[in-house]
Parts: C-alpha cells; structure tokens; sequence
C-alpha cells in the first residue's frame, strides 16, 4: 500500500473504523503539536482514562484505608481478577490460564523455576541469538542456578550467513537435531531488534516433538500480533503491559500457563500467600495449595495503583479486539515499508535497508531499519523534528507504527521528515 500525498493519507484515516480512539490517548508535544509517535514497541502512550483509574484507587485508599482491600469500587483483594477475561482474550488463552502479576524480567524466572528442569543430558534451553539483554541474564543464571555451564547448555539460533532473520525450517531443523538433549525452548515472540514474529505453534509442537517444552516472552507480541497460545499448546508465557499495552512505565506482566500444567497441582512452582486456594488465604494456615491455574503462580498481592492503569488500558484493547488492530496495523505497517523502499530507491547513497521480514505474517507493527555511516545523524534529524522513534546499538531505529493511535498521516509526516534528513545527509 502506497500513500500517494497527504490528501490521500487524511482520506485513509477518515475511512479508518479506528481513526477515532487516537483521541483516547495522550500524544506527547514537540513544538506545541502532537508529534509522530512511533514508539509503542518501547514505552505505548497513555490512555487518557488512566488518571481517573487510578484516581478511583487513590480514592479508595484515602477513603477506607486498609479496608480497601474489602470495599470501594474494586475491592483490592481481588484486584487481579479484573483482568482475567480480557488478558485470555488478548492472548487466546482460557481465563483460568492467565494472571496478571510482577514485572516481565521476575515472571520468565517464575515460570522457569517450573518449566526448565533439566535432567541428566535433557538440559539444553534453546533461544534466539540477539535476545534482549534480560532474556539472555535470565537464562545464564537459570542454567547457572542448576549448577550447568551457561556456555554450554544455552543454545542461540543465529540467522544464515548475510541474513538477519531466522527461518522457521532452520528453527525447527535445530530441534530436531537436540532432540533428547533439549529441555525448553525460550525464545521472543516477536523479536526486539528486527521485529520477527516467530512461528510459535510450529515451534512449539517441534518441541513437543521432541520430548522438550517451549515458552515465550511475549514483550514485543503482547498487543502487536494475534496470539492462540492455548490452541497452539504453547507451554508458557510472560509479556510486559508497558509497550504496545500501553500501561505506564515499569508497568506490570502477563503470564500465561497452559491448563495441562497450572490445573496439575504437581506442577512445581515458587509459591506465595497470593498464590494459594483463595478460600484459605487469610487463614494464615502451613502448608501452600496452589489455585488451579496460572493464578496459582502469584507471589504477592497485586500491586494495585500500576494495575490500575493497565486495567484502564486493557479494556481498551478489549473493545477494540485483536483482529481489528491487526486488520489495521497491517495495513498501516505496508504504507510505512512501501515509504521506506521507495527513498530507499530515490537515495540509495543513504544504504539503508529493512531487516524486518517482508512477510506481513512474520511481523508485527514495527519496522527495524539497518542504517549506514549516518545513521545516528539520521536519527537525530527525526527526532529535532518531532518523530519519536528508538535507537537500537548498533545501528538500527526501530519505527512502531502502532494501530490503536497512530494515523495514515503519521506516516506520511515520517515518510517527508526522513526524505527531508536523507536530503541534508546526502
Ligand atoms: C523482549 C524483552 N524482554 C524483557 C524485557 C525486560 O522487561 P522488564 O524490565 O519489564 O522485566 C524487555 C524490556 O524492554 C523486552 O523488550
């Protein structure tokens, strides 16, 4: 889809079922106009209803005090179960197999303290190469914590020699080829840096296959793409709320656990008072019995003020669904690509390139654009003129045009801002 001048890009947007939430959300200013921003793959915008949200619970706390936990309008006690339908239905799980809880970073090392077991030689974790930082600490010092080398027992999948995706054929040939040694595949979703959206039913059932599970960090998925982690069999997840989910900054987690593992009481896992039968909670007895389901991971009662932003978010999401944001997003991530090749083409002295795949079904809303020597300069440009976009070292910017609140002509300013710096670069 090519976006032929700026009347066109306006039309686009009037004909947009979704045109009218962009309103809903705070755009951040540059120069007293909102500015083109594309950076819900790192921090989403804040929904405008967030401030009464977590009004209501300041409210509540200044009102009943510990009762709070007992009264108002959501009573806190049960706060987490505000989220139960929604999250399943983001994520195409069933309700008892979510719980909203912690940060992301905690919860991957909640779920693997159940699901990396390793066990004579079954010890290998299988990942992407290039993980985000935390991904890769996590996994070092899960391997560490078993007493096993990191070097050895954590497996990276890098791209083809001059690629900078991954197929999914040499994914699963990888599996295949660990067969009994491996343990867990643990990989991005969506991966950070080039924005892959990875085959996560294919992988997962390779898995299986082979005797190992597969769990997933949904950070970059969570919001972006269509997920069906029941029906895909997927063994577990976690995802932030703070990117595409637009929930506020440190903002709480997402967890997933299949129902074959969280209604198996047997399932080990780190347990907490939160986590235990709800009907017994506050009797204060020994002995942990898990809730059934992913609810039975909570640690600690919920953190109630962060929550609160991500349930204002959430319904949002919720109203909207899933398949009309990708419906859109698909479209409005062509327009943004086609852009792009074409000054790609107009300046090729830039050399730049896409290193997102060109397959709609392999990506999400962002586009990762590998940059030359100016690059940074280049970014700079786009930022002094108001488009909020991210650095990526070594040398990528990351655009996420994100369907709930960016606009065709978001697109278009991006595409004459970048012409304008390819312009004073060349
Ligand atoms: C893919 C991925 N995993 C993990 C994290 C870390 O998240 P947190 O700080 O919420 O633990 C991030 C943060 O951006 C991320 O992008």
């Amino acid at each position: 889809m090519r976006i032929e001048s700026l009347d066109h890009a306006r039309q686009l947007d009037a004909a947009d079922p979704l045109a009218a939430w962009r309103k809903e959300f705070h755009l951040p200013l540059h120069e007293g106009r909102e500015s083109v921003y594309f950076t819900g793959n790192s921090l989403g915008a804040m929904p405008k209803k967030v401030r009464a949200y977590l009004e209501t619970e300041l409210h509540a706390w200044q009102t009943y005090g510990v009762e709070g936990h007992f009264k108002g309008e959501h009573p806190w006690k049960d706060y987490h179960h505000l989220f139960t339908h929604a999250a399943a239905r983001l994520v195409g799980a069933e309700p008892g197999e979510v719980v909203v809880m912690n940060n992301l970073t905690v919860n991957l090392h909640l779920l693997m303290a159940s699901f990396y077991r390793p066990e004579g030689k079954r010890n290998i974790i299988l990942c992407e190469g290039g993980a985000f930082p935390s991904d890769q600490y996590a996994l070092e010092t899960q391997a560490r914590w078993h007493q096993l080398n990191p070097d050895e027992v954590v497996v990276e999948l890098v791209p083809r020699a001059g690629e900078h995706t991954l197929r999914t054929e040499d994914i699963l040939t990888k599996i295949a080829e660990l067969s009994d040694r491996l343990a867990l595949v643990m990989m991005g979703g969506v991966n950070y840096y080039t924005g892959q959206f990875f085959d996560l039913e294919a992988i997962t059932h390779a898995a299986h296959a082979v005797g190992a599970l597969a769990g997933f960090d949904l950070a970059h998925a969570a919001g972006n793409v269509p997920l069906y982690l029941h029906n895909w069999e997927v063994d577990f997840a976690c995802w932030c709320t703070y990117k595409y989910l637009n929930s506020g900054p440190g903002g709480t987690s997402g967890v997933f656990v299949h129902s074959k593992h969280g209604d198996n009481p047997n399932t080990f896992r780190l347990a907490g008072w939160w986590g235990h039968h709800e009907g017994e909670r506050f009797l204060m007895k020994k002995g942990f019995k898990p809730m059934p389901g992913a609810a039975g991971w909570q640690l600690s009662n919920a953190q109630v003020l962060s929550m609160a932003a991500h349930l204002a978010s959430l319904e949002i999401f919720d109203a909207v669904g899933m398949e009309q944001l990708r419906a859109k997003s698909l479209k409005l991530t062509a327009a943004a690509e086609a852009a792009l090749m074409e000054l790609n083409t107009r300046y090729p002295q830039a050399g730049f390139r896409l290193i997102t795949p060109q397959d709609p079904q392999a990506r999400g809303c962002q586009l990762s654009i590998l940059c030359g020597s100016n690059g940074k300069a280049l970014f700079q440009h786009l930022e002094n003129k108001g488009v909020v976009a991210d650095w990526r070292e070594p040398n990528v910017i990351r655009i996420a045009p994100v369907p709930l609140y960016n606009s065709f002509e978001d697109v278009w300013q991006f595409a004459s801002i970048m012409e304008e710096g390819l312009q004073l670069l060349a």
